[in-house]
C-alpha cells in the first residue's frame, strides 16, 4: 500500500493504519509491522496499543509534536507510545518517567538505542524528585491510572510545560471514580485543569478503542 503523508508533520497513512518514520530501522518495539517505502522505514502505530493513536484515529486535531520538541512524558511503562513520540520528534527529547521497576527495565534498553529517548525511574507525582533532569519542554503527554490523574498533570505542568505548550492527559475514568458516569468524571478533570490556569484545546473520547477513556488536550496560555 501506498504511504501517504497525513496534515500532520511526522505522521503518515496506508489507506488503512496510521504510521510514523522509524528512528532505529530494522527494529520493531512491540510487534509492529515494519514497511519500507521509497528507502525510508516506517513503523505501524497500533492505535489498540497506544492511546495517542487512537486520538488521531478518533479525530484528535491538535498534534503538536515538531521536529525539535522537547516532550515529557509520563507513565512511560516500556515505551510502546514513548516510542512513537520518539519517531515524530527526532531532533527533539523524550523524557519518559516511569516508576514500576518491570517496564522500566525494557524502558531502559529502549532508550538506549534511540538518542532522544531518557529513561527516567521516578514518581511522576513528585516532579522535584526529576526537576535536576528535565528542562523545560513544549509538550507534557500523561498516560497514568491514577485516582487525581488532573492534579499529577499541573504539577507537572507548573515545574516544566513553556508558555504556549500543549499537555495531554489521558484520563482512565474508572481510575477517577468507577461510581460516575465518565463523562462526569472527564468534565471533573477538566475542571481541575481550567482552574489550574490551562486552556481547553479538546476533548477526545476513545471508546472505540480504549472504552471510558478520554483525551484531554490543554494549552498553557
Ligand atoms: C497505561 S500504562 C502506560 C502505557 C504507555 N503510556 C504507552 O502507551 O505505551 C500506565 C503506566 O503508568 C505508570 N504509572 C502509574 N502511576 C505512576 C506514577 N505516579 N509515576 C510514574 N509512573 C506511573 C504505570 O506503572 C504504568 O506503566
Amino acid at each position: 500500500m501506498k504511504v501517504e503523508p497525513t496534515q500532520f508533520r511526522g505522521l503518515y497513512f496506508d489507506g488503512r493504519d496510521v504510521l510514523t518514520k522509524n528512528l532505529a530501522p530494522g527494529e520493531s518495539v512491540y510487534g509492529e509491522r515494519l514497511v519500507a517505502r521509497g528507502g525510508t522505514e516506517y513503523r505501524h502505530w497500533d492505535p489498540t496499543r497506544s492511546k495517542l493513536a487512537a486520538y488521531y484515529r478518533c479525530g484528535g486535531s491538535a498534534f503538536p509534536f515538531e521536529e525539535k520538541s522537547h516532550v515529557l512524558y509520563l507513565g512511560a511503562a516500556s515505551g510502546t507510545t514513548a516510542s512513537h513520540v520518539s519517531d515524530l520528534c527526532p531532533s527533539g527529547t523524550v523524557y519518559c518517567v516511569e516508576f514500576s521497576p518491570k517496564p522500566f527495565r525494557k524502558l531502559m534498553e529502549l532508550c538506549g538505542r534511540r538518542k532522544n529517548m531518557f529513561p527516567i525511574l521516578a514518581d511522576a507525582t513528585k516532579p522535584e524528585s526529576y526537576a535536576q533532569m528535565v528542562g523545560k519542554v513544549d509538550i507534557v503527554y500523561q498516560d497514568i491510572a491514577q485516582r487525581d490523574q488532573a492534579r499529577i498533570l499541573l504539577r507537572n505542568t507548573n515545574a516544566f510545560l513553556r508558555d504556549r505548550g500543549t499537555a495531554f492527559l489521558i484520563v482512565k475514568a474508572r481510575s477517577v471514580d468507577v461510581g460516575s458516569a465518565p463523562s462526569e468524571v472527564y468534565k471533573g478533570e477538566l475542571e481541575t485543569l481550567r482552574n489550574g490556569g490551562l486552556k481547553l484545546m479538546e476533548m477526545v473520547a476513545l471508546d472505540r478503542f480504549e472504552k471510558d477513556h478520554a483525551a484531554i488536550v490543554v494549552r498553557k496560555p
